[in-house]
Parts: C-alpha cells; structure tokens; sequence
C-alpha cells in the first residue's frame, strides 16, 4: 500500500528514484511523484497512473541534485489527482508516506486554525504542515519530527527533507517497515528490501518506534525521544529474487509457471526448518486460521488438512474482523496468521489481538523479516520467491503445501494412529510438483475455453468440501483481474437461492473430485461426492448453463459437460492445489482476452497496510 523510496548520495538522485519506484509500483499505482532537492530549492514532478507516466515527464527535464525522494500512491485518503500524490509540501517540508495519520481530520482542523490551507485531500499533507511549523519555531528537523511523533495516532512510515540541510533524509518508521541501504556511499531507503535490490545486497528494517538519519555515507539511528540508539545494526543479506518477466508477458503468468518450483522449495526448506520440530503440538487442540484474501482462502482449504489430518478442531476468520469479534478461543488454540507479505495491516492487528489473549501464535509468510514474522511466537516461510502480481498465485499455492506438510508434520509429532492416509500422504505431497507442471499443460485448451466464454455473463464456481474453499479463491482471482461476476457456493446450497440467477448466459464451473487412486469410483467418499454433483450438473444444465467440469474424469462428466480438462491423479488432500492452477489460468485467460491490467488491477494493492 503505497511505496517509499528515499535516496541521498553522490550521484543524480533521478535514476535511483525511478528505478526505485518501479520495484515498489506493485504497492500502489494510482499516482506517482518525487521530489529532488539541490542548492537550487526543491523540485517536485508527479503524475496520476503509473510510474511510466512519471518517468515520461521527467524525462523532459533535466533535474539535478543530492538527495530525492518518491513515492507510488494506492489512494485511501483522498481522490487519484495529481494534486493528492505524493511528495507534499507545506512551507520548507516535503514528505512522502505509506499508511494512515488515524486522527488526521483533528490535526487538520487545528492545523486551518492557525490560518493554514490544505491543498490536497490527504492525511499526509497534514503531517508535512505539523514538521514544518515546528521547524519554523527553530527546530531542527529531528526535533521537529520527535515533537510531532506524540501527536500522530496510527501506523506510518515516511521520509522527509528540509531544504536547509539538502543531503540529509530523516525516515520514520511506527507499525510500517521502512528499509535502509547502503550502496557504495549511496544511501537509500525504501517501504520493502525490493526497493533496495537493484543498487545493493545489504540493508536492515528499522524497528517500529524508530527514526533513521542519513547522509552520503553513514546513517544514524533514533528512538521517538530523539535519542541516539547504541545496539548493532546487522545488515542483512537482501532477497535476490529475479524480477524480470523472462519472456512471459505478465507477471501473473510467470508466477503461475513458476509454482512448481515454489511448492517444491517451501516443502525442500520446511523439512530443514528447526521451527517446525520446536513447535509444541502437544499443547494445542485447536487452531484458530486467519489472513486476508487469498491468504485467508489458504486457511480455508487447510482447515480441512487440521481437522482431518491432525484431529484437532479448526476455524477459519478474516483477519479484519478477529480484533472486534467475541471468540471462543481458549489457551490451547494455536492461532495460524497466513501472508504473503507479512505487513497486510488487517492481519498484524489480528495477530496482536491474539497476542493480548495470551495464545500462541505461529505465522507463515513469505517474507523474512517482516512484521508478521518478527511479532509472533513462531513463524514458518514458504519459499515462493518475489510475487509481483497483484492477484496472488504461488505465495497461495505454496501457502497450502506448506499448510500440507504442517498438518502431516502434527499428526506425526502426536501419533495419531487412526489416520490410515499417512504413508500415502508424503509421496503425494513429493509428487505435487510434478503434478502441477501437467496441470499447467492445460494451459492451451483453457485459452481456447475462455475465448468462448467471453461474453458470458456470470462466472458460478461450484465445490463441495474443500474444493468449496477452492472454488472461492477461483472466483476471487476471476473477479480481481477480469473484473467479471463470479461468485462461489458450495454446490449443494445452489438449489437454495442462487439458483435463480444461472440462465443460458450464465457459465457454471463444477469443482469436482477426480479420486484419490486415480480408479474414481471406487473410493466411497469419491463415488458420494460425485453422486451428488451429478444432481448439481442437472439442475444447472436445465437451465441452460454452460457447464464446465474440472476433476471427475468419468464418462458421464465428459459427456454431459461442454468442457471437461481433466487433472492428474493426485491425493484428495493435494488436489484442491491442481484445481487452484486451472482457476489461475482460466482467470489470466480471461482478462487478457479483455484486455484487463493483467499484474495491476484497478483499485487494488499487492500489500495492504492499512486496515
Ligand atoms: C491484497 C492482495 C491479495 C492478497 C491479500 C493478502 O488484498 O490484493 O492478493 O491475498 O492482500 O495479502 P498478504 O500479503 O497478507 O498475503
């Protein structure tokens, strides 16, 4: 959710800048803007849409300087207008920020009181004007920043530069990351260690309640008090995650191509992880799941892996409702926070919320690092590398291996012996990447199914059980980037309402199970589930629908679907995986023939911090 880039140094700060702000556009990309700062003054260029569009007008100048700052802007607090994006300015202050001043509309008002005017209609321009009358009084600009800090209620992260001290940057970090580095003398700062990676390896995240001062060369880090702080910074060695599209034409595409290697890196690092061997399973006999998006559908689809797995009971919340919510947890619930990213606010808030109820907290994320990973009690990383795209494929695909092997890993530790299904289960999770690369084979004949659904109307994606939970990330990820309806039901509850909306307009997508053995019908559990989706099959073909049926691979779905790819045999418990693949594909396919923003959506954020 908005993107911060700071650089101060002995070169022209413009490439750095741009560059910078390219890495991080996958934050927000409604406006873009920097401010470069010389002995001439400040000078400050910004467009609405993409960082291309910026790059385009600044390519007509030619600005010179030390120090620069931009940023890339997901709107929360204010309209897409070259007038709400950032740098802003009030008298010698210019700033850039990622997240929310909470209490914003009270600063605002004090701050017109005293005869000052607001140009735009953000929260940021609010804290530009308290630094800058601060420093009107005399003070210098950390002081002046330590003596707004108490003021500001929310989480933020943000940098900014007074025009008498030009090659001096001060970054502030509370709730949200903020990444330094060095790079030859070159000082940068950034929302994330991408922002960071083209120009250096090394770098370090200050920690919430930190401000740091850099110039050419050295920093300096300081508490809220202004103090100097003496601990040992370490950089670490930044990710060096590939962020080309290597011949792929979206992000999206190269990410869902690259999901084999993904689930097979998250197992290959699980399985080396001290953590997983510490966690203390016995204490737990419930789990309490939570994420936002797909992250979230990843607890739903693992849910089934808990209770049928491991034995314990398992509830699945957004984590945007958990901290307002009455629940019945009790002190042996672990309670699972799924991100990718590890910053998404909704689910930092619920993570505290839990810490406050005294439970155990256990995180997954893709991120080292992060704040997710650095707050909870333990944590545990899918290797999925960089995901760029808003809509998110792997981190989701190897969010649910990872959840897999956790749940296999549990009922191990415990010795739970009624679970028939263990010596099979371990070879299917070894063979889940193979059998993701024959699923991504489909990729043509799902093109050319999607070509002649264009002008469908409605997208229904019907599952039962897991693949219920399946078919809701299928319909989030078609909604998000092709920006059709499409909606998911358990396909039992069809008859009960939402039957009336599917006519011969409408494309019914039926989640069904193909069978753990490969011979479908002779597993009970299979031979049921198909049974009743034959019923769902019939109610929808009679009113018209086109039917589309992924999994059962029996005479009877070939013969009365009007398409019907079949997936690899798998385990039951790897197969809403296999599903998943065909709802990425089918969803790129879909808005590519649309022409939709494939790796941008519109009014969406690849990371979310705010709540
Ligand atoms: C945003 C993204 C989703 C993502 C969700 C959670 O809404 O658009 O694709 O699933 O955030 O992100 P996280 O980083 O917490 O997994």
């Amino acid at each position: 959710m908005c993107g911060i880039i700071g650089y101060t140094g002995n070169e022209n700060p413009v490439s750095f800048l741009i560059k910078g702000l390219k890495q991080l556009e996958y934050r927000g990309y409604d406006s873009a803007g920097i401010a470069v700062f010389s002995d001439n003054g400040t000078h400050i260029v910004r467009a609405v849409g993409p960082v291309r569009n910026l790059e385009h007008k600044v390519s007509k100048l030619s600005l010179q300087g030390f120090s620069g700052i931009g940023h890339t802007r997901w709107a929360t607090h204010g309209k897409v207008t070259e007038g709400n994006s950032h740098p802003h300015q009030a008298g010698r202050i210019t700033l850039v920020h990622n997240g929310i001043i909470e209490n914003y509309s009270e600063l605002k008002e004090q701050i017109e009181q005293i005869g000052r005017t607001l140009k735009s209609e953000t929260d940021t321009e609010v804290l530009a004007h308290l630094i800058d009358i601060e420093v009107e009084k005399g003070f210098l600009l950390l002081e002046a920043i330590t003596r707004v800090i108490p003021k500001l209620r929310g989480s933020y992260a943000f940098v900014v530069s007074d025009p008498e001290d030009p090659r001096c940057l001060i970054g502030v970090s509370q709730g949200i990351p903020l990444w330094v580095g060095n790079s030859n003398g070159n000082m940068l700062l950034s929302s994330d260690s991408r922002g960071l990676s083209l120009f250096t390896n090394e770098g370090f995240v200050l920690k919430s309640a930190e401000i740091v001062q850099c110039r050419p060369g050295s920093f300096q880090v300081f508490d809220f008090s202004g103090h100097l702080t003496t601990k040992n910074i370490s950089l670490t060695q930044l990710s060096n995650d590939s962020s080309e599209l290597v011949g792929f034409e979206h992000y999206m595409m190269k990410e869902i191509y690259e999901q084999p290697l993904a689930v097979l890196n998250t197992k290959a690092k699980l399985i080396q992880s001290a953590q997983l061997y510490s966690l203390p399973f016995k204490l737990w006999d419930h789990v309490q799941l939570m994420g936002c998006g797909s992250a979230r559908h990843a607890g739903l689809v693992a849910k089934h892996y808990f209770e049928q797995i491991v034995g314990v009971t398992a509830t699945v919340d957004y984590a945007s409702e958990f901290s307002d919510c009455f629940n019945h947890t009790q002190p042996s619930t672990l309670v699972i926070l799924i991100s990718q990213s590890g910053e998404t606010a909704d689910t930092l808030s619920a993570l505290r919320a839990a810490k406050n109820r005294g439970l155990a907290t256990l995180s997954i994320t893709n991120r080292k690092q992060s704040s997710l990973s650095l707050e909870s009690d333990f944590c545990l990383f899918t290797e999925a590398g960089c995901e760029i795209s808003v809509a998110s494929t792997k981190a989701f695909t190897s969010q649910v291996s990872l959840l897999l092997a956790l749940a296999y890993e549990w009922s191990y530790q415990i010795e739970r012996v009624e679970s028939s299904f263990r010596p099979q289960l371990n070879p299917y999770l070894s063979a889940l990447p193979e059998q993701i690369a024959q699923t991504l084979q489909r990729d043509k004949q799902i093109r050319f199914i999607a070509e002649k659904l264009l002008s469908s109307r409605s997208f229904f994606f019907l599952g039962r059980g897991v693949l219920f939970n399946v078919a809701q990330e299928c319909a989030l990820k078609l909604k998000e980037i092709s920006y059709c309806f499409a909606e998911a039901y358990p396909a039992g509850e069809l008859k009960h309402g939402p039957l009336a909306l599917i006519d011969k307009d409408s494309t019914v997508i039926l989640l069904t199970t193909r069978g753990s053995t490969g011979d479908s019908v002779s597993d009970p559990l299979t031979h049921l589930q198909q049974d009743k989706m034959k019923n769902t099959l019939q109610e929808v073909k009679s009113r018209g629908a086109f039917i589309w049926t992924w999994g059962a691979d029996t005479p009877y779905f070939r013969q009365e679907s009007h398409e019907f790819p079949p997936l690899p045999s798998s385990h039951r418990f790897t197969e809403p995986i296999l599903h998943t693949v065909l709802g990425q594909l089918f969803a790129y396919h879909l808005a590519h023939l649309k022409g939709a923003e494939i790796d941008k959506p519109r009014n969406l954020a690849k990371s979310v911090t705010v709540e």
